[in-house]
């Protein structure tokens, strides 16, 4: 039987899993592919750390630009991770003719456009279905599944760190910091462990998905983004007494006056599907012209979810290696020459409603005059709702929820608002999203 061999640069959580699977499954994978899949070289930093995967029959190396220059390796699987030395040894392994398998969102988000040129001058291909959403096939869905479909927005919790911390936050009432520690302990996290919790990492996924949903280039610096570090308990704990759970999405949509590419907490009414999606597990909504919605959920991130995303790449490559050219997936679903560029929405432009909170003197008038800021604005509001002071406290807190509106809008009323003698702090801010 004919075997492909891989190499593998970056034997830690991913790497370490994906050489597990591919060792566990090795006769399921013969079966599916037609020939042996055999990891013949890792690159790590230390030869002597514990792996996950058995180690015996791999050649182990400290000089990664050895595997890219090995001439018996067909695939290249770039887990390292980063878009510095990543991205060196991924230019060199097309230019040496090898197909890449990475999991590494953050250089396909800030690299990929020029990566896809590289390989489609090279003929090879760059696959990266475990940069998003572990081990959900998102890519595959919207590249293939749902290629009949003009994608009208899709929303996803995209960061299963962020979504690990929320969850534990909320239901157990854990501080902050030893839930990430936790989420460190268990390979979830980045390295940078402020990626997940500042939404970096998500609007690198989020560049992604929207680059293959709208046929745009990929464009991670018009991605606004806020992550979960501001976001405080007692607006998690108001949010649901009002019906709403508190998630951190990424929102990609196709309007008639641009793209909206957004990363931020937001309120989601407690009963959509999406709300209920808790711990490193993540879902992304795509909306469809044709399928309308489809939601698709699994583990987001952890050694063996996002190992599963990298072995499909592998056998897909390994497909393509016997067959023809034209019948491969374009790298972003579209043909290069489409690749069009959009109009992307600034933060005033944004379209949503808004969960607002803002903390009061407890004097006579003060709910009319913070409404009718809303009302100058032709801002309408859903709900109100006002929160006796707790003890010791000089404050009452408003909260208002808005109808949908202009995000410019609401600052300026925002602005007005906090300019008065009776508001005490500064408004918090939380776009509600109802996915109906
Ligand atoms: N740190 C990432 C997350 C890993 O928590 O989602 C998977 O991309």
């Amino acid at each position: 039987m004919k075997s492909i061999n891989v190499g593998i640069l970056g034997l830690g959580t991913v790497g370490g899993g994906t050489a597990l699977v591919l060792q566990r499954n090795a006769e399921e994978i013969s079966r599916r592919v037609g020939c042996r899949v055999t990891v013949t070289s890792a690159s790590v930093r230390s030869l002597t750390s514990p792996r996950l995967c058995d180690c015996t029959q791999l050649k182990l190396t400290q000089d990664p630009f050895e595997i890219v220059s090995d001439t018996s390796i067909d695939i290249i699987v770039e887990l390292i991770g980063g878009d510095t030395l990543a991205k060196d040894l991924v230019f060199k392994a097309i230019e040496n003719g090898k197909h890449i398998v990475t999991a590494n969102k953050a250089l396909i988000a800030l690299h990929g456009n020029e990566i896809f040129a590289a390989a489609d001058a090279r003929g090879v291909s760059v696959s990266y279905e475990s940069a998003v959403a572990g081990g959900i096939s998102i890519i595959k869905a919207i590249r293939e599944g749902l290629a009949g479909n003009r994608v009208e927005m899709l929303a996803g919790i995209i960061n299963g760190t962020g979504n690990f911390i929320l969850t534990e936050m909320r239901d157990k009432g854990r501080p902050f910091e030893d839930v990430l520690t936790e989420a460190q302990e268990l390979g979830y996290a980045e390295a940078d462990p402020t990626f997940d919790v500042e939404g970096i990492d998500a609007a690198h996924k989020l560049t992604i998905l929207a680059s293959i949903a709208f046929g745009t280039p990929l464009q991670f610096e018009k991605v606004y983004t806020e992550g979960i570090s501001a976001l405080s308990l007692i607006d998690v704990a108001y949010a649901e007494e009002l019906g709403y759970r508190i998630k951190h999405l990424g929102i990609a949509t196709s309007t008639d006056k641009g793209l909206e590419l957004r990363v931020h907490p937001t309120l989601i009414p407690e009963k959509r599907l999406l709300a209920n999606v808790d711990g490193v597990m993540n879902a992304v909504l795509v909306k469809g012209d044709a399928v309308g919605n489809t939601l698709h959920y699994g583990a987001g991130a952890g050694a063996e979810p996002t190992a599963s995303a990298v072995v499909a790449d592998i056998l897909d490559v390994v497909r393509s290696i016997e067959c023809p050219a034209q019948s491969k997936v374009p790298h972003l679903g579209f043909q290069a020459g489409s690749i069009i560029e959009q109009t992307v929405k600034t933060q005033d432009q944004f379209e949503s409603a808004y969960y607002l909170r803002f903390d009061v003197k407890d004097v006579a008038g003060v709910m009319s005059k913070l409404s009718a800021e809303f009302a100058a604005q032709n801002i309408s509001i859903e709900a109100i709702t006002q929160k006796e002071p707790k003890q010791g406290q000089n404050f009452v807190s408003v909260i208002f929820i808005t109808q949908r509106t202009i995000e410019g809008l609401v600052d300026k009323a925002i602005e007005s608002i906090q300019a008065m003698d009776e508001v005490t702090t500064g408004a918090v801010k939380i776009r509600v999203e109802h996915f109906n």
